[in-house]
Order: C-alpha cells, then sequence, then structure tokens
C-alpha cells in the first residue's frame, strides 16, 4: 500500500485527481468506480476545472457508484442517484447512460443486487475506484463486521454512521436505515483503489486501515489485501500514524 501524506485538503485532491485524470487520459473508455459523501468532493471539483479547460474528457469513460439508500426517492436530494447526477456526472461531462448506481428502490433486492455484480463484469470491471472511509472504519457502506469477501447486498447502517451522515438531513430521524452498497469482495476486485481522508476525525480509521491487523471491525484494513491501493491523506488523517 502506497500511503501519501500532505499538508492540506487542496493538495490531496490534486493527487487524486492526477491519478484519475492520467488513467482517462491514457484509457478514456475506462471504468471508473465514484464514492460519495464528503471526501471525494475536492477530486471531483479538481477534475471539473480540468474538464472545464479542455484538458480532460470523461465522455466516454464508464462509472459505478459504491452505495445507495434503500427507499429514498431518487429525486431526493440526497438520494446518491442525485448526489452522483449532481457531484460527477454534469460537473466531469459524462454520458449518464454510462454511469449505474445501485437500485435502492427494487423490492427484489437480490435481483437488483446481482444485476449491478453483472453490469461491473460486464463493463470488464473497475480499473480506478475512489474511495473515502467512515469514522468507524467503514467503506462504501460496509459497516464494522462486513464479510472482507461480500458482494452488492443491503445492509443496516450503523448508528454511527446515520449519526455522520445526518449532517445532509432535515433531521437524523430521516437518515435511511438501509442501504444497497457493494461489498468488500467486489471493491477489492478494482484494478486500484484510491482512498482519500481529510482532517482528525478520520484518523483513527486510517491508522486502522493502514497499520492495524487486517479485520472486518475495521473494514478499510481490506486494503491490505490489495495489490495497487493508494491512500492519500491530510496531516490531520494521519496522526494517529
Ligand atoms: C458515506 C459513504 C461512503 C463514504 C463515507 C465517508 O456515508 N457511503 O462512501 O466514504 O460514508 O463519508 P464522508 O466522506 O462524508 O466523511
Amino acid at each position: 500500500m502506497e500511503v501519501i501524506i500532505l499538508d492540506t485538503e487542496r493538495e490531496v485532491a490534486r493527487e487524486a485527481a492526477d491519478l484519475v485524470a492520467g488513467l482517462v487520459r491514457r484509457t478514456p473508455t475506462a471504468v471508473l468506480g465514484v464514492a460519495t459523501g464528503s471526501s471525494p468532493q475536492g477530486i471531483y471539483r479538481e477534475l471539473a476545472r480540468r474538464v472545464a479547460a479542455g484538458d480532460l474528457s470523461f465522455a466516454r469513460a464508464r462509472a459505478f457508484a459504491l452505495d445507495e439508500y434503500v427507499g429514498l426517492p431518487r429525486e431526493h436530494a440526497e438520494s446518491y442517484h442525485s448526489v452522483i447526477a449532481r457531484d460527477v456526472v454534469a460537473p466531469l461531462g459524462f454520458d449518464a447512460d454510462l454511469v449505474r448506481v445501485p437500485d435502492g428502490l427494487d423490492p427484489d433486492t437480490d435481483a437488483s443486487t446481482d444485476r449491478y455484480e453483472r453490469a461491473i463484469a460486464e463493463a470488464g470491471g473497475v480499473d480506478l475506484q475512489i474511495l473515502g472511509i467512515g469514522t468507524n472504519g467503514h467503506i462504501g457502506f460496509n459497516e464494522p463486521t462486513s464479510s472482507l469477501a461480500s458482494r452488492t447486498r443491503i445492509k443496516t447502517l450503523a448508528p454511527q454512521t446515520r449519526r455522520d451522515n445526518a449532517r445532509f438531513f432535515s433531521s437524523p430521524a430521516d437518515v435511511p436505515a438501509h442501504c444497497i452498497t457493494q461489498g468488500l469482495g467486489t471493491i477489492l476486485e478494482a484494478r486500484q483503489l484510491v482512498l482519500v481522508a481529510q482532517g482528525a476525525s478520520k484518523a483513527s480509521a486510517i491508522a486502522h486501515a493502514v497499520e492495524g491487523p487486517l479485520s472486518s471491525m475495521w473494514p478499510g484494513s481490506l486494503l491490505q489485501l490489495h495489490p495497487h491501493a493508494t491512500v492519500i491523506v491530510d496531516e490531520a488523517a494521519a496522526s494517529e500514524l
């Protein structure tokens, strides 16, 4: 695992954006794995600047989101369908038909999660997966105790994650209780993982991911199993390393 510690959030975003941009310039039809949450926002802003400057194009690239809330209407501003459309598809100029988000509304979750896994496989797998990490070490929405071999499936959100994500909703009770998430086994199959984290609230999760024993209690530690994983953090997120 490569660990890159930088002074500022801006530098973290630029470093990760360089990796994404390098891949998409080499392979315009690359398959990206895109994360939601605050952590990758700077990467998307940095990439959008390069697209606006005419230096980069995502028009032929594909993308798969990591996760989605269950039961939230797609048009809800905080559904990951909306977030990916707003923060990734529009500013980066993806063809919306080439971007998929798990379906949190299909009552037949087994069929819809199987379809999602198949779609990733049919696209040839994910070339580069962008990741954030939860304060409790979750990856995607794979909460502590998730099997390291898990596939895309329905999960219950941990109380800590619902508290962390309450900031996006009008009240904590509005945060959905369930989600669909790519599994840790699914994520591990991406050819490259790039995890970004900023701020002291992520320091413990980063220390467990990078230095802790491999454990389903700290899902971020799965990066230790990956042959091409890069962790890019600011000083605060690196403070327990
Ligand atoms: C969210 C997402 C994850 C994200 C993590 C950290 O709820 N499902 O993909 O990496 O939790 O979020 P943030 O970046 O906002 O701290």
